[in-house]
């Protein structure tokens, strides 16, 4: 008997980053970097240890399920109001709730070949189309995006910087792009990592969201080291918020999150440590990769899409075996190339000595 829904059937699932206990358990490593999820390397902001370690004793109470006192927080870090603010258990929860709220089932998604897979997958997932053009130079092609654009298209998501490549589209390109299309189409700016740009004219996005119809996501799994406890947030005018807080799940962001989340926001000076460990080990890495027989594209995010030349999946284990978790890129079709986390000093040099003792072992074999 045929139980499961039909176009589930060939669903791709997602492929999570190498958790280290697994690699120590099954190579029996003690030793095990993970370069793989894009994380903070630094750690947890001390701030917000000690609010959850206050929420603590009150978890048997639900979880404030308006979120108070960090979309306050919210609102007055980007001079908004509250009611701009949608907050998900992570920013994955966000793309299932505007994919929910917005697409009727005879509307179109539209997004790049590379990039965030769990677009396609939550498309998928809850039954709505999705069509995926390629890049350009490793970069989202916004000119052939917007030639697909039609009367049934709904949605656009655009990661700005694009996850894999490290790539980013200006504020020019996007402002033109988002002022040439429909009315009735919405763009959602995937910003996870725009906490680590170092370029001058990458947009200032949430600046838009009065008069376009963009919905701007953000997250606390990145830059604010908190990706342990899922939280993300979706900034849009209030016309689009107040359908996507109907959608989601009352209680989607249990209190330990909201309380790290807000103390995580006051805590500047982790998230100054955090910049600088991401340039200088960027610098490094870049001066490394050089010397090997690797390319790699040049990124504004905190970490690197590497091409070894080589089977990725190959160079994937044989680092694996070294300790070093990093991504293989085969389920983006990229059959060559790994994605590295920018991590600690030392993560990072031990990153590049695996990888030059690697890449010159295969050679030898070949
Ligand atoms: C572009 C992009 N968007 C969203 C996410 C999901 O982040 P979260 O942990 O908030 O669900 C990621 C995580 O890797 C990402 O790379």
């Amino acid at each position: 008997m045929n139980l499961v829904r039909r176009d589930l059937k060939n669903l791709a699932a997602y492929i999570a980053g190498k958790p280290i206990p697994e690699t120590q358990r099954e190579l029996g490593l003690e030793k095990v970097y993970k370069l793989a999820s894009n994380e903070n390397p630094l750690g947890v902001s001390p701030k917000a240890i000690k609010a959850i370690q206050k929420a603590l004793r009150e978890i048997n109470r639900y979880p404030d399920s308006q979120s108070f006192y960090l979309k306050r927080r919210l609102a007055q870090e980007f001079k908004l109001s509250p009611n701009n603010f949608v907050l998900g258990n992570g920013s994955d929860e966000l793309i299932d709730v505007i994919i929910k709220t917005f697409v009727e089932n005879n509307e179109t998604i539209l997004t790049a070949n590379t990039t965030f897979l769990e677009y396609r997958i939550i498309s998928k997932v809850n039954g709505r189309r999705i069509h995926e053009v390629p890049l350009k130079d490793f970069t989202y092609d916004l000119e052939k995006i917007r030639k697909r654009v039609n009367n049934k298209t709904k949605l656009i998501f655009i990661a700005n910087p694009n996850n894999p490549t490290g790539t980013y589209v200006n504020k020019k390109e996007l402002i033109n792009f988002i002022k040439s299309l429909p009315a009735h189409t919405i763009t959602v700016l995937d910003e996870a990592y725009d906490t680590f740009i170092d370029v001058n004219d990458f947009p200032k996005s949430v600046e838009w969201i009065r008069n376009k119809n963009i919905i701007v996501l953000k997250t606390f799994s990145k830059a604010f080291g908190l990706a342990g406890l899922r939280i993300g947030f979706a900034v849009a005018k209030p016309e689009l918020t107040q359908y996507m807080e109907k959608v989601r799940q009352p209680f989607n962001l249990n209190s330990l999150a909201q309380a790290a989340s807000v103390s995580a926001l006051d805590d500047r000076i982790f998230l100054s440590k955090t910049k600088k460990n991401n340039l200088t080990g960027k610098k490094y890495l870049y001066r490394e990769l050089a010397k090997i027989p690797v390319t790699y594209i040049p990124s504004v995010a905190n970490f690197i899409l590497v091409d070894t030349r080589l089977d990725c999946f190959l160079v994937f284990k044989q680092l694996l075996k070294k300790g070093i978790i990093v991504r293989d890129m085969k389920q983006y079709g990229l059959d060559t190339f790994i994605r590295v986390t920018i991590g600690t000093g030392e993560e990072n040099k031990s990153f590049i000595s695996a990888l030059k003792e690697v890449i010159m072992n295969q050679k030898r074999i070949n």
